[in-house]
């Protein structure tokens, strides 16, 4: 096999599922998911945010102060780590809101979903870091105009610097998927595209994902157990 140069890493909320984050889907250590809680119509599509926005301020507002009380994990740490140190091209697609990765000292992180702690004024389109409630309608710090909204991309709506995530598979000599279920697309089309264009394909993930037959290799566990293990194979540690 040609020495491993380029990598993609995509994440989803199973890799944040060890730091108290609901997942969308399969529910974390049994209890419900968040789509079994909250109607996706409701309070993921720009429909449900004309229709009801105070619930789907309240939901965000909701999720935006839970993240900030959780941690990192190990494998946020461990990806954080190889991000540190690999020499080559290196990047972290993430479809998480929350900031994880970050904190746990990555840098090559791309939101392609969108972050809680940004805010998006739909009056001036400018962003801005934003850690407290948008329930009351508080006034853009750009423009001052009261049509902030969560920076999340909902569904219906474009991600998030496709062109570069594509750029990036494009270089990818290993792509490797972690603690998502392969639900939603595009993300979810990343490892056909990365197989067609000649990248070894590697899942790490808790259950096998919708796409799991398009990997070379697949593991099953906690992200907590693989990521560690897998940075420090990659790494030479073995
Ligand atoms: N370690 C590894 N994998 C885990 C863990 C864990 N500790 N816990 C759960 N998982 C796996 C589950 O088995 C599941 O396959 O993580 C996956 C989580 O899947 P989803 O809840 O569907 O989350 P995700 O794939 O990130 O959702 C994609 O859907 O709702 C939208 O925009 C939202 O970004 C999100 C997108």
């Amino acid at each position: 096999m040609n020495r491993i140069r380029n990598i993609v890493i995509l994440t989803g909320a199973g890799v944040s599922a060890e730091s108290g984050i609901d997942t969308f889907r399969a529910g974390t250590d049994g209890g419900p998911s968040l789509w079994e809680q909250h109607r996706i119509e409701d309070v993921a599509t720009p429909e449900g945010f004309v229709r009801d926005p105070d619930l789907v301020h309240r939901f965000y507002d909701m999720r935006r102060a839970a993240i900030q009380q959780k941690q990192p994990n190990a494998a946020h740490m461990a990806l954080a780590r190889l991000d540190a140190v690999w020499t080559d091209n290196l990047l972290i697609v993430t479809q998480n809101v929350d900031d994880l990765h970050e904190r746990a000292g990555a840098r090559r992180v791309l939101h392609m979903h969108g972050e809680h702690l940004k805010a998006w004024c739909t009056a001036c389109r400018s962003r801005s870091a934003w850690r407290e409630a948008l329930f009351g309608r508080p006034p853009c710090p750009v423009c001052q105009s009261r049509s902030l909204r969560p920076d999340v991309v909902w569904f219906g709506e474009m991600p998030y610097e496709m062109d570069r995530i594509h750029a990036a598979l494009l270089d990818a000599d290993l792509f490797v998927s972690i603690g998502t279920s392969g639900a939603v697309y595009p993300a979810a089309g990343f490892v056909r595209n990365a197989r067609d264009l000649g990248a070894q394909t590697l899942e790490l993930n808790l259950e096998p994902s919708q796409g799991s037959a398009m990997f070379h290799e697949t593991r099953l566990g906690k992200a907590g157990d693989l990521v560690p293990a897998w940075v420090a194979e990659i790494l030479g540690g073995g």
